[in-house]
């Protein structure tokens, strides 16, 4: 047997064991976009440590993410948010049971850097690598945030690539409910904030320039899909755009507080419209939001309210689990090695994973 089948043996066997346990302290990283992330977590549910580096001041001055370059970043950051993350955890490598990593969605570059140095870790640590989704990660995020948070219950999950509405039957385990037809709600976020002039990333800046306005200001239209609980941000978001473009060919100010106010208005209706639907036509008792969008201050306080006037237990990560992390990477890691999966030094990059059953 060669150095790299027993490596893969002896995993398999430190992997049955710590299932048996039901106990692992996971490494895990984070590399999929602009953010480059490694964390400590105990037992999927316990943050020891969760160090970040983001590259976004480097992004913006680009208007977007440039992905050689992010590449790059991850590359020059990650050795350093480890040595970060042992210290904020007071572990020592001796003490990791196994390695999390997120293997996709994402750029392939940006993937492959975290992939390829999970696989070094992981080997030279001789103990399992787990593969992770990184949306089935930020779902999991709630399960760091809530002690409680147990399966069955709907989650959206709205990020930059993402806009989903899943019904989370055990853990790992999904069903999918409704999606974008077109773009992500983040993506929406992005594209008209830089209509009013709104640096990269726009999405949270915009969320707070809209906290000033009134959102009844401008009329947006409400986009029908098909799909019950499906969404669709293309034809708002240009018509959002159109509709700043017209004004400003007439001469006419913009008043990017309420025009921001309305905007975001219009997106989380939608996006809390459709998730009621689901969790009250599938009977659910718990509702989630999970991703970079799920930082919305409306979205957040919309979903709280309406969600609990319509019965349901609603749970809300803390805004820094929403977006990217690696501490949900951890988490999802760690429901992935219980139910018996892990990863051979052969795990690849891969840029449009799905998610499994979804
Ligand atoms: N407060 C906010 N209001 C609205 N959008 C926000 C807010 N904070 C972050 N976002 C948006 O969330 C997105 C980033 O989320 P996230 O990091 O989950 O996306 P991603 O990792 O790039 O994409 P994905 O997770 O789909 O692969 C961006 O589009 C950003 O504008
Ligand atoms: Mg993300």
């Amino acid at each position: 047997m060669g150095n790299r089948d027993s490596y893969q043996a002896r995993c398999r066997a430190k992997a049955e064991d710590l299932r048996r346990r039901g106990e692992a302290l996971i490494l895990s990283v984070e590399s999929s976009c602009d953010e480059t992330a490694v964390a400590v977590v105990r037992n999927g549910r316990e943050q020891l440590a969760n160090a970040i580096a983001s590259q976004i001041d480097t992004h913006a001055l680009y208007g977007g993410v440039v992905p050689e370059i992010a590449s790059r970043m991850h590359v020059e950051a990650i050795d350093p948010l480890l040595e970060a993350a042992l210290a904020e955890a007071h572990v020592t490598l001796d003490a990791i049971d196994a390695v999390g990593v997120t293997y996709g969605p994402g750029l392939v570059g940006a993937l492959l850097t975290g992939v390829s140095w999970a696989k070094a870790l992981a080997y030279a640590m001789d103990v399992p690598l787990i593969g992770v989704n990184h949306i089935e990660g930020h779902v999991s995020a709630n399960y760091i945030a809530h002690p409680d948070l147990e399966p069955p219950f709907v989650c959206l999950v709205a990020s930059g690539g993402h806009s989903h509405i899943l019904n989370v039957t055990r853990y790992g385990e999904y069903e999918l409910l409704g999606q974008t037809t077109d773009d992500a709600a983040g993506e929406a976020f992005d594209k008209v904030a830089r209509v009013l002039d709104i640096p990269y990333p726009g999405g949270p800046l915009l969320d707070r320039l809209a906290d000033a306005g009134d959102d009844h200001a401008y009329k947006f239209p409400h986009p029908h899909t098909q799909g019950k609980y499906d969404f669709s941000f293309s034809g708002l978001k240009t018509a959002v755009i159109n509709q700043a473009h017209n004004l400003r060919q007439q001469g006419v100010e913009i008043d990017a507080k309420n025009f921001a106010a309305s905007f975001r208005r219009s997106v989380v209706d939608l996006l809390v419209d459709k998730t009621l639907a689901a969790a009250r036509d599938t009977g659910a008792k718990r509702l989630a939001v999970a991703g970079g969008v799920a930082a919305n201050s409306l979205l957040r306080s919309e979903l709280q309210g309406r969600g609990e006037r319509a019965g349901l237990k609603v749970f809300i990560p803390p805004k820094n689990l929403c977006t990217d992390n690696a501490v949900m990477i951890g988490s999802a890691a760690f429901y992935r090695l219980m139910a018996g999966e892990t990863a051979g030094l052969d795990l690849n990059a891969v840029p449009a994973l799905r998610m499994i059953g979804v």
